[in-house]
């Protein structure tokens, strides 16, 4: 078995330090705070969340995923469902159907899980009152209500509307915790410090940043060695550093590194280029159609930015090297490629956010 996992959270022997983090969130729940958990795609935030809820007894937990959420019906939907998996009882059942009745829900058994499913139909047409009705029966006592990907609210049709009823919903609950975790910082920036947003002012920000480097190299080593695989010290070093210490990147980069290798391996820095070229060949389609939706300014940017190390400044340098005409040219090439999520800016320095993708591009021979 792979001992590595990337694409869904980990917990448990899965998961790997952030014990301050874990203590803060404890006891920010424990003090029903409303938290703002803020971080990168891929740094552990969601598996925080679910490690801190699954170490914590006594409380309900209702999570609620909001990504790609598009519209008013899905939203309210996973919202029931939320509901109904934390408390899984016949009464709070019924609340749900009698708080959003006029949506006329579909109640079916899920075949794998045998637990009741609420289903909203397209055109239902909820409007932010259901929202508001269903967070009434969420917002119990010792009940940690969980936003996941929140910025993705901001997808929804007037969904200015549908938060000041959540606030006012959520103001009136003072036993319970609200979490509310995102990965587009100057979205979620947008939803907490808007004038109008003054209680989200209130929350208390959690950022997860790098995961401790030596604590993942031996939780890293281990797992290789357990394998019959030991990892040089190089190695292991340029794994940490390809992976900017983000624990999405570096268990994919070792998944690729365990393709590649048997028992009986000593991984060194050459085992670990081979691991990034595995992971880049079984992406190559998907690289290939990004690389496509690229403009030749956004491709000009990247070509230099392959050149640097982090993070880049868009400066005149930059600008005499990657053949653009002006600054707000760069500028605006390098905010495309933050919206496709190829970079990622903290103020005026700009970070690679997809690793493999920028490997693949210096190492066909493309940059
Ligand atoms: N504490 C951790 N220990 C080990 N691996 C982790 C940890 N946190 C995250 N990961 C790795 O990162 C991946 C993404 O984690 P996730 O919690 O989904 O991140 P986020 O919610 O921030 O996008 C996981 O599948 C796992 O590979
Ligand atoms: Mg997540």
């Amino acid at each position: 078995m792979i001992p590595f996992k990337v694409g869904i959270f980990v917990t448990g022997r899965d998961f790997c330090d952030r014990e301050a983090e874990i203590r803060k969130l404890t006891e920010y729940i424990e003090s029903s705070f409303r938290v703002l958990i803020m971080g990168e795609r891929r740094t552990g935030k969601s598996s925080l969340i679910m490690e801190t809820s699954g170490r914590i007894s006594g409380w309900k937990f209702v999570y609620i995923d909001l990504r790609t959420v598009a519209t008013m019906e899905k939203l309210c939907e996973r919202t029931a469902n939320a509901i109904y998996s934390a408390f899984r009882t016949q009464s709070v059942l019924r609340s749900i159907t009698n708080a959003i009745s006029a949506l006329r829900p579909g109640i079916s058994i899920d075949s794998q899980t045998g637990d009741f499913k609420v289903s909203i139909s397209p055109g239902a047409n909820p409007d932010y009152k259901s929202m508001e009705e269903l967070l009434r029966i969420a917002g119990k006592s010792r009940t940690i209500v969980v936003f996941d990907e929140f910025q993705d609210i901001m997808e929804l049709p007037g969904y200015e509307t549908i938060l000041a009823g959540m606030r006012t919903v959520i103001q009136s609950q003072p036993d319970t915790a609200y979490i509310f975790s995102g990965s587009i910082l100057h979205r979620m920036n947008r939803l907490f410090t808007d004038p109008d947003a003054s209680f989200f002012r209130s929350a208390q920000q959690l950022n997860i940043g790098e995961i401790n480097r030596n604590e993942f190299a031996d939780y890293i080593r281990e797992r290789f060695e357990n394998g019959q695989r030991t990892v040089t010290e190089n190695a292991m070093d340029e794994i940490l550093q390809f992976g900017r210490s983000n624990p999405g990147d570096i268990q994919r980069l070792c998944i690729g590194i365990w393709d590649i290798t048997d028992r009986n391996t000593e991984i060194t820095l050459a085992t670990v280029q081979r691991g990034m070229t595995q992971i880049c060949n079984l992406e190559s389609e998907s690289f290939v159609d990004k690389l496509a939706s690229l403009s030749a300014n956004q491709i000009g940017c990247l070509s230099i930015i392959t050149t640097m190390d982090s993070p880049i400044r868009v400066n005149s340098r930059f600008i005499a090297n990657s053949g653009l005409k002006s600054y707000s040219a760069a500028l605006a090439a390098m905010k495309g490629l933050e919206k496709k999520r190829i970079l990622l800016r903290r103020g005026q320095n700009w970070y690679v956010s997809t690793p493999f993708f920028i490997h693949w591009f210096k190492t066909s021979g493309l940059a």
